[in-house]
């Protein structure tokens, strides 16, 4: 089949080198010159495990088309996914306006029969205003059918994720749009779920702000148990064996981040509240995950005191491991509210530091792991990045000033931390 993809993210690149992958002829616009010319070289604008060998892989093979125009691609397409970013709005609700601006491009280059699918998460109600957009700017001749096909890859492991995920969601109202994409799909070996549109876009939204919840609960957890001197993992544990719970997304933390369950949290708040229901359940979510990372902050007050002229090291800043994506990370309010009370930050991240660099310009950068401890009063880990699993306790201790740790992600045994003499901290242990 041939596909485009507008937008070139974490969800269209991935999906759209997975798709090329399966031998598909597949399109990708953008709208950023610097970024399609390296596409065209097999340059990533963002890190993600094995996505350059598969883009360089499949653009060797022909498979895989980057561009700034709309013709041939549009025309050629059976399917078009729009895969652009929807950000939050000062109001909570999802920003719309790129996939509107796009749609009416893509409208405008329709020839024959196209699929159009929104893989970008929108809300219900979106799809209306795309389909006209479509339906008016369209030629005449071009004939058009819209579905959501919202897309559930996690950074970090997004290519594993898009070749095996756990459902497709398929919602349009059109029998020939659903044969369509049920075809492309082919390759995919899921269970299908196909439906409407507006119950395509709410199991997105259900789905995120679900999994959101579970990581308040168990923050919320571990902040009692740290009351009552019981030991959150253990607790997290013993639910996690029912089989109705399961033990995902129960780990307790600095709290959720990244671009999606955040804004995907509000946006339902927001769905809600304009249908006229309070769904204040996830407000008390956000209300949690707020805590999460002043707790952290209120931790590293409790051992330094006044953290003012204090050296504070950080291991980690990416929302989650194996990504450099810095979007809604725990990182950025926690090192600024320290900041706001004069601590001196040095961290250091293996892939965010780039992107790092544009939220958080006034710390200092460290190239590696153990030049973060030189001096430091405090070492706090916020991502669970596979190289802090590792590290050498007695190197760490002779670095630091101050032996104390605040293990935002439960890397480490308290155990073994406070026989190497540590002063050390997690979350709910
Ligand atoms: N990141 C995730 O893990 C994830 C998972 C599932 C769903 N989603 C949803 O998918 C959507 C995209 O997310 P993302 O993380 O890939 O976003 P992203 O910010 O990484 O990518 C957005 C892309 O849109 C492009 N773009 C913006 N304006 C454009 C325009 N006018 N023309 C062409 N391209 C344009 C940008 O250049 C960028 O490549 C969002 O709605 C998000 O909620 C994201």
């Amino acid at each position: 089949m041939k596909i485009t993809f507008i937008g070139h993210g974490y969800v269209g690149l991935v999906t759209a080198a997975v798709f090329a992958d399966f031998g598909n002829k597949v399109y990708v616009i953008g709208h950023t010159k610097e970024k399609i010319d390296n596409l065209k070289k097999g340059i990533s604008p963002f890190y993600e495990p094995g996505l350059e060998e598969l883009v360089k892989k499949n653009l060797k093979a022909k498979r895989l088309i980057f561009t700034l125009d709309y013709k041939p691609a549009i025309p050629e397409s059976d399917v078009v996914f729009i895969a652009v970013g929807t950000p939050t709005t000062k109001m909570g609700d999802a920003d719309l306006s790129t996939v509107l601006d796009v749609a009416e491009k893509i409208g405008k280059n329709l020839e024959g029969y196209t699929v159009v699918a929104t893989k970008s998460t929108v809300p219900a109600g979106a799809n209306k205003k795309v389909q006209r957009i479509l339906e008016e700017t369209k030629h005449q001749g071009a004939e058009v059918d819209y579905a959501s096909v919202p897309e559930f890859l996690r950074e970090g492991s997004a290519i594993s994720d898009t070749i095996n995920p756990d459902r497709i969601v398929i919602g349009t109202e059109s029998k020939r749009a659903q044969e369509v994409l049920v075809k492309l799909h082919k390759s995919i070996n899921a269970p299908l779920v196909l439906t409407n549109f507006e119950t395509a876009e709410l199991i997105k939204y259900a789905a995120n702000s679900f999994l959101a919840l579970k990581i308040s609960y168990a923050n919320a957890i571990a902040k009692l148990s740290e009351l009552i001197h019981a030991d959150a993992l253990k607790v997290l544990e013993g639910i996690g064996m029912d089989k109705r719970i399961g033990n995902l997304f129960l780990s307790p933390g600095p709290g959720y981040g990244g671009s999606c369950f955040p804004k995907d949290v509000r946006a339902l708040i927001s769905i809600a509240k304009d249908n006229d229901y309070a769904f204040s359940l996830l407000e008390e979510v956000e209300i949690i995950n707020q805590q999460a990372r002043r707790d952290i902050v209120r931790k590293a007050r409790g051992i330094l005191g006044d953290v003012r002229g204090k050296n504070i090291g950080i291991l980690g800043l990416a929302f989650k491991a194996n990504t450099d994506d810095m979007r809604d990370a725990a990182a950025i309010d926690i090192i600024s509210w320290l900041q706001n009370d004069g601590a001196k930050i040095t961290a250091f991240d293996p892939k965010a530091e780039e992107s790092a660099r544009e939220v958080l310009p006034k710390i200092t950068y460290a190239d590696e792991v153990y030049s973060v401890m030189d001096g430091a009063d405090l070492l706090i880990i916020l991502t669970e990045w596979n190289e802090f699993k590792d590290i050498n306790f007695e190197e760490v201790k002779k670095r630091m000033k101050t032996p104390n740790i605040i293990d935002g992600r439960n890397l480490y045994d308290p155990k073994i931390l406070r026989e190497y003499g540590f002063n050390y901290i997690g979350v709910g242990r």
